[in-house]
């Protein structure tokens, strides 16, 4: 039998039949725009809510297969990269398609380094805050109005222009979210340092006190540089397409970056760590574990940072963090949730109604214990997600942009509403 690429529809309003293209595996929305039942019929639509079906883009950065538990940044498995790689090289693969050279990744270490200050007026703006405002707020704010300080941003039609915005976002997000966090403890902010690495730099900012050069503890360092690794992209999540959708419209990043970071802070998206450690303080003990399951399975409670809508399988960023949580709790004070934690998922794995449902632990199953660990509030954790997630949304907004297939993001709809009606005056309705 002869294959062909395509796809035959037929049509029985009309009993019209039509081919259709199919390339990797998708055909073209716009096919099936020829598919009327008459000249005045707009044509076919495809209705996909909350795009379950839908690929709004061909992408070259990262790869999910959901099935196989796999997740690969341009090619390079994340295991591999969490092992051997620092997150400014991740970064710099992320956004340039390939690993930096020794020399090409000393030069954006020094691009980024030297750009993490923000303006004086930044922080006077911080300021104006509540003192019990929440963190992601005041980042998400705090980007948007970066794009005041930098009117040349919105010139993004040139590459050079795009870089240099790029570099900046980087760089700040780490100062940005240390400040908010000093904020709300009422602390004075601490600046950056560049004698620093990128995560060390960050926790000098968050926990220096009187000591007159800060340096992080290197378990805890490399556990924060592995997180940012693992939090670095992840395709066409929530976040992201609202960083490709906003900056569609042609506005500068630091407004779409806003946007993003906006997406995550819903508890859908960034917040599912906070509800996993609140979960595990409910649990209160590892003898509580099957009580708690029991109640899972009758539909009572959800086993919170277990399930993904892309993954079927381990999610293999939950691997590496559950081996790292080890190396974390050796130099800090080990959590008391951490063996409820552990029973939990020994039970649900062995267990049928999990299993039949291939729920897995996610990546927040265990990243909220590290980062108590850490000493980080709650609050903080969507921010903590924000600031590698920059390079990813970055790197996803310069290939938008840089894409010629792609225009501003405009989806059609169903109009449900009423049919045409003659406005009524106030004294007869
Ligand atoms: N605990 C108990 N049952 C669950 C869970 C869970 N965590 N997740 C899914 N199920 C059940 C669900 O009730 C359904 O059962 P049934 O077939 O009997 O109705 C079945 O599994 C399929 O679930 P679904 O809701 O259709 O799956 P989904 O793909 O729409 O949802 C999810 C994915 C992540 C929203 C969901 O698994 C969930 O709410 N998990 C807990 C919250 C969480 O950990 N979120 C973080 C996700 S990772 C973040 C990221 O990558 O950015």
């Amino acid at each position: 039998m002869s294959t062909k690429e395509t796809l035959t529809i037929v049509d029985n309003r009309t009993g019209k039949s039509y081919e259709v293209p199919v390339a990797d595996g998708a055909i073209r929305a716009m096919d099936l725009r020829q598919i009327k039942t008459g000249p005045d019929d707009f044509g076919l639509l495809a209705y996909d809510p909350a795009f379950t079906n839908t690929a709004s883009t061909r992408s070259a950065i990262t790869y999910i297969d959901g099935d196989k538990g796999i997740l690969w940044y341009r090619g390079y498995p994340i295991e591999q990269l969490a092992e051997h790689a620092t997150f400014l090289e991740v970064a710099y693969l992320i956004l340039r398609g390939e690993l930096p050279t020794q020399k090409e990744l000393d030069e954006f270490t020094w691009q980024v380094t030297h750009h993490t200050w923000v303006h004086e007026n930044v922080k006077k703006f911080m300021d104006g805050f509540h003192h019990d405002a929440h963190p992601m707020g005041m980042f998400i704010s705090t980007v948007a109005a970066l794009s005041t300080f930098y009117p040349d941003a919105k010139v993004n039609h040139d590459s050079g222009h795009r870089d240099l915005q790029i570099l900046r976002l980087i760089a700040k997000v780490p100062t940005i979210a240390a400040f908010a966090y000093r904020h709300i403890l009422g602390q004075a902010y601490a600046y950056p340092d560049n004698d620093l690495s990128y995560a060390g730099n960050f926790l000098n900012m968050l926990f220096k006190t009187t000591e007159l050069k800060y340096k992080a503890d290197p378990a805890i360092e490399r556990a924060l540089d592995v997180l940012f690794i693992l939090h670095a992209d992840h395709e066409q999540n929530c976040s992201t397409n609202a960083m490709r959708s906003v900056g569609s419209s042609g506005v500068d990043p630091y407004s779409a970056l806003a946007g993003a970071a906006a997406a995550l802070y819903g508890p859908l998206h960034g917040g599912a760590n906070e509800a996993v450690l609140r979960m595990l303080r409910s649990v209160g003990s590892p003898a509580r574990v099957p009580e708690f399951i029991r109640q899972v399975k009758a539909g009572e409670a959800k086993l919170m940072g277990f399930g993904h809508r892309v993954y079927k399988n381990y999610d293999p960023r939950a691997k590496i963090i559950k081996r790292m949580a080890d190396e974390v709790f050796a130099v800090t004070r080990p959590s008391p949730l951490l063996p409820i934690a552990r029973e939990l998922e020994h039970i649900a794995l062995q267990d049928e109604y999990f299993v039949t449902r291939k729920l897995y632990p996610n990546v927040d199953f265990y990243s909220g214990l590290i980062y108590e660990a850490l000493g980080f509030p709650v609050e903080m954790f969507p921010v903590l997600f924000a600031i590698p997630r920059t390079a990813g949304w970055l790197a996803q907004w310069q290939e938008m942009v840089g894409d010629p297939e792609q225009k501003i993001a405009r989806p059609r709809q169903i109009y449900t509403g009423p049919a045409c009606r003659d406005f009524k005056p106030m004294g007869r309705r």
